[in-house]
Protein backbone atom coordinates (compact mmCIF):
# COMPACT_ATOMS: atom_id res chain seq x y z
CA UNK A 1 0.00 0.00 0.00
CA UNK A 2 1.13 3.54 -0.51
CA UNK A 3 0.52 6.61 0.99
CA UNK A 4 -2.54 9.20 -0.29
CA UNK A 5 -0.33 11.71 -1.22
CA UNK A 6 -1.39 15.02 -0.02
CA UNK A 7 1.73 16.50 1.84
CA UNK A 8 4.46 18.73 -0.06
CA UNK A 9 7.18 17.44 1.54
CA UNK A 10 11.03 18.67 2.83
CA UNK A 11 13.86 15.96 1.68
CA UNK A 12 14.66 15.07 5.49
CA UNK A 13 13.93 12.53 8.05
CA UNK A 14 13.74 13.26 11.33
CA UNK A 15 14.76 10.73 13.68
CA UNK A 16 15.73 12.35 17.23
CA UNK A 17 14.66 15.52 19.22
CA UNK A 18 16.16 17.25 21.88
CA UNK A 19 15.05 20.65 23.12
CA UNK A 20 14.92 22.99 20.20
CA UNK A 21 16.96 20.88 18.04
CA UNK A 22 15.76 18.00 15.48
CA UNK A 23 18.61 15.35 14.04
CA UNK A 24 17.83 13.79 10.55
CA UNK A 25 18.92 9.88 10.05
CA UNK A 26 22.35 11.04 8.79
CA UNK A 27 22.93 12.66 12.46
CA UNK A 28 22.55 16.28 11.03
CA UNK A 29 21.39 19.03 13.51
CA UNK A 30 18.73 20.68 12.97
CA UNK A 31 17.50 24.45 14.73
CA UNK A 32 13.50 23.63 14.81
CA UNK A 33 12.26 26.93 14.67
CA UNK A 34 8.96 25.59 13.20
CA UNK A 35 8.58 23.49 16.31
CA UNK A 36 6.54 20.83 13.82
CA UNK A 37 3.99 23.96 13.44
CA UNK A 38 3.65 25.05 16.89
CA UNK A 39 3.06 21.91 18.37
CA UNK A 40 6.39 21.75 20.23
CA UNK A 41 5.41 23.59 23.42
CA UNK A 42 7.99 22.44 26.11
CA UNK A 43 11.24 21.82 24.38
CA UNK A 44 11.57 18.03 22.29
CA UNK A 45 11.86 14.79 24.36
CA UNK A 46 11.54 17.10 27.69
CA UNK A 47 12.81 14.39 30.42
CA UNK A 48 9.90 15.35 33.03
CA UNK A 49 7.28 14.96 30.09
CA UNK A 50 8.90 11.44 28.95
CA UNK A 51 8.99 10.09 32.41
CA UNK A 52 5.45 11.02 32.95
CA UNK A 53 3.85 9.47 29.91
CA UNK A 54 6.25 6.46 30.32
CA UNK A 55 4.81 6.06 33.64
CA UNK A 56 0.77 6.36 32.81
CA UNK A 57 1.76 4.29 30.05
CA UNK A 58 3.14 1.47 32.32
CA UNK A 59 -0.44 1.92 34.36
CA UNK A 60 -3.40 2.51 31.65
CA UNK A 61 -2.95 4.22 28.73
CA UNK A 62 -6.22 4.39 27.48
CA UNK A 63 -9.87 3.63 28.90
CA UNK A 64 -13.43 5.00 27.34
CA UNK A 65 -15.42 8.43 28.25
CA UNK A 66 -17.99 5.46 29.53
CA UNK A 67 -15.81 5.09 33.14
CA UNK A 68 -14.29 7.12 35.34
CA UNK A 69 -10.52 9.23 34.79
CA UNK A 70 -9.80 11.56 37.95
CA UNK A 71 -6.75 12.88 35.38
CA UNK A 72 -9.29 14.51 33.13
CA UNK A 73 -10.57 16.68 36.26
CA UNK A 74 -6.98 17.09 37.31
CA UNK A 75 -6.21 18.04 33.79
CA UNK A 76 -8.77 20.82 33.85
CA UNK A 77 -8.21 22.14 37.41
CA UNK A 78 -4.55 22.71 36.16
CA UNK A 79 -5.62 24.55 33.32
CA UNK A 80 -7.59 26.41 34.86
CA UNK A 81 -5.44 27.63 37.49
CA UNK A 82 -2.38 28.51 34.93
CA UNK A 83 -4.28 29.91 32.23
CA UNK A 84 -6.62 32.34 34.42
CA UNK A 85 -10.04 31.00 33.28
CA UNK A 86 -10.98 28.68 36.35
CA UNK A 87 -14.39 29.98 35.41
CA UNK A 88 -14.79 27.61 32.46
CA UNK A 89 -15.76 24.00 32.04
CA UNK A 90 -12.85 21.76 29.17
CA UNK A 91 -14.81 19.38 26.74
CA UNK A 92 -11.42 17.02 25.67
CA UNK A 93 -11.03 15.84 22.09
CA UNK A 94 -8.20 14.99 19.96
CA UNK A 95 -7.29 18.01 17.44
CA UNK A 96 -7.84 21.44 16.88
CA UNK A 97 -10.17 20.72 14.10
CA UNK A 98 -12.37 18.89 16.42
CA UNK A 99 -12.08 21.45 18.67
CA UNK A 100 -13.53 23.73 16.48
CA UNK A 101 -15.98 21.36 15.47
CA UNK A 102 -17.26 21.03 18.98
CA UNK A 103 -17.74 24.99 19.61
CA UNK A 104 -19.21 25.27 16.29
CA UNK A 105 -21.87 22.62 17.28
CA UNK A 106 -22.14 23.97 20.41
CA UNK A 107 -23.01 27.39 19.96
CA UNK A 108 -25.89 26.01 17.53
CA UNK A 109 -27.01 24.37 20.10
CA UNK A 110 -27.15 27.22 22.40
CA UNK A 111 -28.72 29.73 19.93
CA UNK A 112 -30.64 26.58 17.72
CA UNK A 113 -29.01 28.88 14.61
CA UNK A 114 -26.63 28.21 12.32
CA UNK A 115 -24.79 30.87 10.36
CA UNK A 116 -21.77 31.48 11.26
CA UNK A 117 -19.32 34.84 11.10
CA UNK A 118 -15.56 34.35 9.98
CA UNK A 119 -12.81 36.14 9.13
CA UNK A 120 -10.79 36.69 5.58
CA UNK A 121 -7.83 34.33 5.72
CA UNK A 122 -8.91 32.60 8.89
CA UNK A 123 -8.01 29.25 9.34
CA UNK A 124 -9.37 26.83 11.67
CA UNK A 125 -9.28 23.38 10.51
CA UNK A 126 -10.38 21.15 7.79
CA UNK A 127 -13.21 18.80 9.26
CA UNK A 128 -16.80 19.68 7.94
CA UNK A 129 -18.09 23.22 9.84
CA UNK A 130 -14.57 23.73 11.21
CA UNK A 131 -13.35 24.25 7.24
CA UNK A 132 -16.70 25.98 6.09
CA UNK A 133 -15.09 28.78 8.96
CA UNK A 134 -12.36 28.65 7.23
CA UNK A 135 -11.42 31.10 4.18
CA UNK A 136 -10.18 29.31 1.54
CA UNK A 137 -11.91 27.51 -1.29
CA UNK A 138 -9.58 24.82 -2.34
CA UNK A 139 -9.92 23.11 1.12
CA UNK A 140 -13.44 22.99 1.03
CA UNK A 141 -15.30 19.99 -0.92
CA UNK A 142 -19.08 20.46 -2.52
CA UNK A 143 -20.32 18.71 0.67
CA UNK A 144 -18.53 21.51 2.74
CA UNK A 145 -20.64 24.51 1.07
CA UNK A 146 -24.14 23.53 2.73
CA UNK A 147 -22.58 25.56 5.92
CA UNK A 148 -24.05 28.93 6.17
CA UNK A 149 -20.65 31.22 6.62
CA UNK A 150 -19.99 34.93 5.90
CA UNK A 151 -16.32 36.17 6.00
CA UNK A 152 -15.76 39.76 7.18
CA UNK A 153 -12.25 41.47 6.98
CA UNK A 154 -10.90 42.01 9.94
CA UNK A 155 -11.27 45.34 12.19
CA UNK A 156 -14.45 46.09 10.95
CA UNK A 157 -17.13 46.25 13.46
CA UNK A 158 -19.68 47.62 11.68
CA UNK A 159 -19.98 44.89 9.06
CA UNK A 160 -20.06 42.66 12.39
CA UNK A 161 -22.92 44.82 14.14
CA UNK A 162 -24.68 44.77 10.74
CA UNK A 163 -24.12 40.57 9.80
CA UNK A 164 -25.49 40.36 13.44
CA UNK A 165 -28.02 41.91 13.43
CA UNK A 166 -29.64 40.00 11.09
CA UNK A 167 -30.54 37.41 13.61
CA UNK A 168 -29.57 33.87 12.47
CA UNK A 169 -25.88 34.36 13.34
CA UNK A 170 -25.04 30.77 15.85
CA UNK A 171 -21.62 31.99 16.34
CA UNK A 172 -18.83 34.72 15.80
CA UNK A 173 -15.01 32.88 15.13
CA UNK A 174 -12.07 34.31 15.29
CA UNK A 175 -8.46 33.65 15.69
CA UNK A 176 -5.83 35.49 19.00
CA UNK A 177 -3.21 35.40 16.22
CA UNK A 178 -4.28 34.28 12.55
CA UNK A 179 -1.81 31.52 11.77
CA UNK A 180 -1.90 29.91 8.29
CA UNK A 181 -3.07 33.24 6.96
CA UNK A 182 -0.20 35.12 7.92
CA UNK A 183 -0.20 36.59 11.46
CA UNK A 184 -2.55 39.33 11.19
CA UNK A 185 -4.65 40.29 14.40
CA UNK A 186 -7.73 42.51 15.29
CA UNK A 187 -7.04 45.17 17.21
CA UNK A 188 -7.70 45.27 20.91
CA UNK A 189 -10.35 48.09 20.47
CA UNK A 190 -11.78 45.44 17.74
CA UNK A 191 -12.07 42.34 19.99
CA UNK A 192 -13.26 44.49 22.81
CA UNK A 193 -16.11 45.55 19.95
CA UNK A 194 -17.30 42.05 18.82
CA UNK A 195 -17.29 40.80 22.77
CA UNK A 196 -19.65 43.74 23.46
CA UNK A 197 -21.50 43.20 20.55
CA UNK A 198 -21.63 39.08 20.58
CA UNK A 199 -22.93 39.43 24.37
CA UNK A 200 -25.81 41.90 23.52
CA UNK A 201 -27.12 39.53 21.30
CA UNK A 202 -26.44 36.47 23.12
CA UNK A 203 -24.51 35.50 19.89
CA UNK A 204 -21.52 32.86 20.97
CA UNK A 205 -18.06 34.57 20.94
CA UNK A 206 -15.84 31.71 19.90
CA UNK A 207 -11.96 32.49 19.93
CA UNK A 208 -9.56 29.97 17.92
CA UNK A 209 -6.41 29.44 20.52
CA UNK A 210 -5.20 26.53 18.73
CA UNK A 211 -2.17 28.20 17.63
CA UNK A 212 -1.87 31.35 19.33
CA UNK A 213 -2.59 29.58 23.33
CA UNK A 214 -0.55 28.10 25.65
CA UNK A 215 2.29 30.88 25.91
CA UNK A 216 2.92 31.48 22.51
CA UNK A 217 2.01 34.54 22.04
CA UNK A 218 3.58 35.69 25.65
CA UNK A 219 0.03 35.22 27.86
CA UNK A 220 -1.30 32.26 27.85
CA UNK A 221 -3.84 32.92 25.42
CA UNK A 222 -3.45 35.92 22.99
CA UNK A 223 -6.88 37.19 23.89
CA UNK A 224 -5.36 38.11 26.96
CA UNK A 225 -3.66 41.36 25.28
CA UNK A 226 -7.28 42.51 25.04
CA UNK A 227 -8.96 41.93 28.57
CA UNK A 228 -11.88 40.42 26.86
CA UNK A 229 -13.99 37.17 28.07
CA UNK A 230 -15.06 34.58 24.95
CA UNK A 231 -17.82 32.50 25.46
CA UNK A 232 -15.92 29.40 24.17
CA UNK A 233 -12.37 29.05 24.09
CA UNK A 234 -10.64 26.42 21.56
CA UNK A 235 -6.85 24.72 21.87
CA UNK A 236 -5.32 22.12 21.04
CA UNK A 237 -1.14 22.71 19.12
CA UNK A 238 0.74 23.37 22.02
CA UNK A 239 -1.45 21.44 24.77
CA UNK A 240 0.47 18.04 25.08
CA UNK A 241 3.65 18.63 23.43
CA UNK A 242 2.50 16.02 20.28
CA UNK A 243 0.54 14.17 21.93
CA UNK A 244 -2.73 14.42 20.31
CA UNK A 245 -4.89 16.16 21.91
CA UNK A 246 -8.00 19.44 21.77
CA UNK A 247 -9.74 20.87 24.22
CA UNK A 248 -12.99 23.39 24.21
CA UNK A 249 -13.04 25.57 27.51
CA UNK A 250 -16.79 26.56 27.66
CA UNK A 251 -18.36 29.64 29.38
CA UNK A 252 -20.05 27.89 32.69
CA UNK A 253 -23.50 29.40 31.31
CA UNK A 254 -23.83 27.17 28.58
CA UNK A 255 -25.23 23.60 30.45
CA UNK A 256 -23.70 20.52 29.51
CA UNK A 257 -26.32 17.69 28.62
CA UNK A 258 -25.40 13.97 28.62
CA UNK A 259 -24.53 12.94 25.01
CA UNK A 260 -24.72 16.18 23.80
CA UNK A 261 -20.92 16.08 22.59
CA UNK A 262 -18.92 13.13 22.58
CA UNK A 263 -15.71 10.72 21.51
CA UNK A 264 -13.84 7.41 21.69
CA UNK A 265 -10.40 8.80 22.02
CA UNK A 266 -10.36 12.60 23.71
CA UNK A 267 -9.26 12.96 27.09
CA UNK A 268 -7.50 9.71 27.42
CA UNK A 269 -5.36 8.40 30.42
CA UNK A 270 -2.44 8.95 28.31
CA UNK A 271 -3.44 12.63 26.48
CA UNK A 272 -4.44 14.05 30.06
CA UNK A 273 -1.13 12.53 31.18
CA UNK A 274 0.86 14.75 28.84
CA UNK A 275 -1.11 17.71 29.22
CA UNK A 276 -0.70 17.86 32.32
CA UNK A 277 2.92 17.12 32.27
CA UNK A 278 3.11 20.08 30.13
CA UNK A 279 1.35 22.68 31.95
CA UNK A 280 3.65 21.65 34.89
CA UNK A 281 6.44 22.65 32.89
CA UNK A 282 5.05 25.98 31.68
CA UNK A 283 4.55 26.82 35.28
CA UNK A 284 7.65 25.76 36.57
CA UNK A 285 10.69 26.49 34.04
CA UNK A 286 8.14 30.38 33.67
CA UNK A 287 8.31 29.66 30.10
CA UNK A 288 5.48 32.27 29.24
CA UNK A 289 8.46 34.83 30.93
CA UNK A 290 11.07 33.15 28.28
CA UNK A 291 8.45 33.70 25.44
CA UNK A 292 8.92 37.30 25.97
CA UNK A 293 12.35 38.22 26.73
CA UNK A 294 13.36 36.37 23.36
CA UNK A 295 10.14 38.04 21.72
CA UNK A 296 11.62 41.56 22.60
CA UNK A 297 15.40 40.46 22.16
CA UNK A 298 14.15 38.86 18.62
CA UNK A 299 12.40 42.14 17.78
CA UNK A 300 16.17 44.32 18.69
CA UNK A 301 18.23 41.62 16.69
CA UNK A 302 15.78 41.33 13.61
CA UNK A 303 16.40 45.25 12.85
CA UNK A 304 20.24 44.34 11.71
CA UNK A 305 18.76 41.76 9.35
CA UNK A 306 18.26 43.67 5.71
CA UNK A 307 15.51 43.17 3.43
CA UNK A 308 12.82 42.70 6.22
CA UNK A 309 10.10 44.91 5.48
CA UNK A 310 7.61 44.04 8.47
CA UNK A 311 7.83 41.71 11.64
CA UNK A 312 4.32 40.44 12.25
CA UNK A 313 2.66 38.37 15.30
CA UNK A 314 3.72 38.58 18.96
CA UNK A 315 5.72 36.43 21.28
CA UNK A 316 7.31 33.44 19.61
CA UNK A 317 4.49 33.42 16.85
CA UNK A 318 6.51 35.56 14.89
CA UNK A 319 6.34 36.23 10.73
CA UNK A 320 8.96 38.06 9.07
CA UNK A 321 8.03 39.71 6.02
CA UNK A 322 10.16 40.57 2.27
CA UNK A 323 10.02 41.97 -0.27
CA UNK A 324 10.32 39.05 -2.07
CA UNK A 325 8.81 34.72 -1.76
CA UNK A 326 10.50 32.80 0.68
CA UNK A 327 10.22 29.89 -0.57
CA UNK A 328 14.22 29.85 -1.55
CA UNK A 329 15.21 31.22 1.42
CA UNK A 330 13.58 28.37 3.42
CA UNK A 331 15.30 26.05 1.17
CA UNK A 332 18.59 27.67 2.03
CA UNK A 333 17.24 28.04 5.89
CA UNK A 334 16.71 24.17 5.77
CA UNK A 335 19.16 22.97 3.40
CA UNK A 336 21.81 25.38 3.96
CA UNK A 337 21.59 26.48 7.47
CA UNK A 338 19.83 23.30 9.05
CA UNK A 339 16.87 25.74 10.21
CA UNK A 340 13.88 24.85 10.29
CA UNK A 341 10.95 27.49 9.32
CA UNK A 342 7.61 28.30 8.20
CA UNK A 343 5.53 29.59 5.67
CA UNK A 344 1.79 30.36 5.59
CA UNK A 345 -0.36 31.96 2.41
CA UNK A 346 0.96 35.37 2.54
CA UNK A 347 4.04 33.94 0.05
CA UNK A 348 6.53 36.44 1.46
CA UNK A 349 6.21 35.68 5.13
CA UNK A 350 8.74 33.60 7.00
CA UNK A 351 7.14 32.00 10.01
CA UNK A 352 8.91 31.32 13.15
CA UNK A 353 7.04 28.85 15.77
CA UNK A 354 9.80 27.42 18.03
CA UNK A 355 9.47 25.61 21.02
CA UNK A 356 8.77 28.15 24.19
CA UNK A 357 12.15 26.86 25.78
CA UNK A 358 14.31 28.70 22.75
CA UNK A 359 17.32 30.85 23.89
CA UNK A 360 18.36 33.98 22.64
CA UNK A 361 21.62 32.29 21.65
CA UNK A 362 19.43 30.34 19.46
CA UNK A 363 18.02 33.10 18.28
CA UNK A 364 21.10 34.70 17.71
CA UNK A 365 22.29 31.80 15.23
CA UNK A 366 19.07 32.12 13.29
CA UNK A 367 19.57 35.39 12.91
CA UNK A 368 23.12 35.32 11.93
CA UNK A 369 22.52 32.49 9.14
CA UNK A 370 18.95 34.93 8.02
CA UNK A 371 22.02 37.94 7.22
CA UNK A 372 24.38 35.43 5.56
CA UNK A 373 21.55 34.00 3.34
CA UNK A 374 20.13 37.35 1.82
CA UNK A 375 22.46 40.13 2.28
C1 LIG B 1 -5.77 28.50 14.27
C2 LIG B 1 -5.94 27.05 13.93
N1 LIG B 1 -7.12 26.46 14.13
C3 LIG B 1 -7.31 25.15 13.86
C4 LIG B 1 -6.30 24.37 13.36
C5 LIG B 1 -6.54 22.92 13.06
O1 LIG B 1 -5.87 22.10 13.94
P1 LIG B 1 -5.60 20.55 13.60
O2 LIG B 1 -4.65 20.52 12.46
O3 LIG B 1 -5.06 19.98 14.87
O4 LIG B 1 -6.92 19.95 13.25
C6 LIG B 1 -5.04 24.94 13.12
C7 LIG B 1 -3.92 24.15 12.55
O5 LIG B 1 -3.00 24.63 11.97
C8 LIG B 1 -4.86 26.32 13.42
O6 LIG B 1 -3.69 26.92 13.21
Amino acid sequence: MNLFNVYPLYDVTPVKAEGTYVWDENNTKYLDLYGGHGVISIGHAHPQYVAALSEQLNKIGFYSNSVQNPLQQQLAQKLGEVSGCEKYNLFLCNSGAEANENALKLASFVTKKSRVISFNNAFHGRTSAAVAVTDNKSINAPINLQQKVTFLPLNNIKLVIHEIGKGDVAAVIIEGIQGVGGLDQGTAKFFKKVRKVCKKSKVPLILDEIQSGYGRSGKFFAFQYHNIKPDIITTAKGMANGFPIGGVLISKKYKAKLGMLGTTFGGNHLACAAAISVLDIIEKENLIDNVNEVYNYFLKEIKTVPKVKKVKGKGLMLGIEFNFDVGELRKKLIYDKHIFTGGSNNKKLLRILPPLTITKEQINDFIIALKEIVS
